[in-house]
């Protein structure tokens, strides 16, 4: 019997998180993601899962909540972590219930500040820029039906200098997530 865990990603743009996640998984072989869930038929996720030989499927906000759609498909994929990297919508109740402690998300920036609705993407590093936070970072954090509000699992810091652009934040956010996430999700594979 193959020990290899299951992984499915959520995201809603780019997907430099989904690409580092897919690729370290088969890499290192102790995992695999077995598919991307999106909500953007656009998104930059969908041609690198592509690329990548990743199955998708693109939904919106109703299918979501369908227990007949998202959830049925879940349920075929059998995963063991749900990771969502980038992913802008809530995880409906119907979602969560069928999979408690089993959803982790990553916030850039170190919660609880800058969390909560409205703070994604370059919000969050307008934030911190403009309320001229000295430090910003990564969290790591399970999901529950709060925004950002699960148990933190892991947070990693960068300093912000009065010179930084929102930019240079976004980058320097950028680098640690590349540097932990996938650390962090083999972590929380072996737990
Ligand atoms: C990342 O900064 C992540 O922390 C946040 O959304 C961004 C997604 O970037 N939740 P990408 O789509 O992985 O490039």
């Amino acid at each position: 019997m193959s020990t290899q865990k299951r992984l499915v990603i959520f995201a809603s743009g780019n997907g430099s998180n989904a690409e580092t996640i897919i690729r370290h998984m088969s890499a290192k072989g102790h995992g695999a993601v077995v598919r991307v869930y999106c909500n953007a038929s656009q998104a930059g996720v969908l041609a690198r899962a592509e690329r990548l030989q990743i199955p998708t499927i693109v939904f919106d906000r109703k299918d979501l909540g369908d227990p007949e759609c998202v959830l049925a498909q879940l349920q075929k994929d059998a995963p063991d972590l749900i990771v969502l990297a980038g992913f802008l919508l809530k995880i409906p109740e119907v979602i969560l219930a069928a999979y408690p402690h089993h959803i982790i998300n990553i916030h850039p920036a170190l919660l609880p500040e800058f969390g909560g609705k409205g703070m994604y993407g370059m919000h969050v590093h307008q934030a911190v820029k403009d309320q001229g936070a000295t430090q910003t970072g990564i969290t790591v954090h399970w999901v529950n039906a709060a925004y950002d509000e699960g148990a933190i699992i892991f947070q990693a810091q960068t300093t912000v200098g009065l010179e930084d652009s929102v930019a240079d934040i976004a980058r320097k956010v950028q680098t640690l997530e590349q540097k932990h996430f996938t650390q962090v999700i083999d972590r929380v594979l072996r737990t």
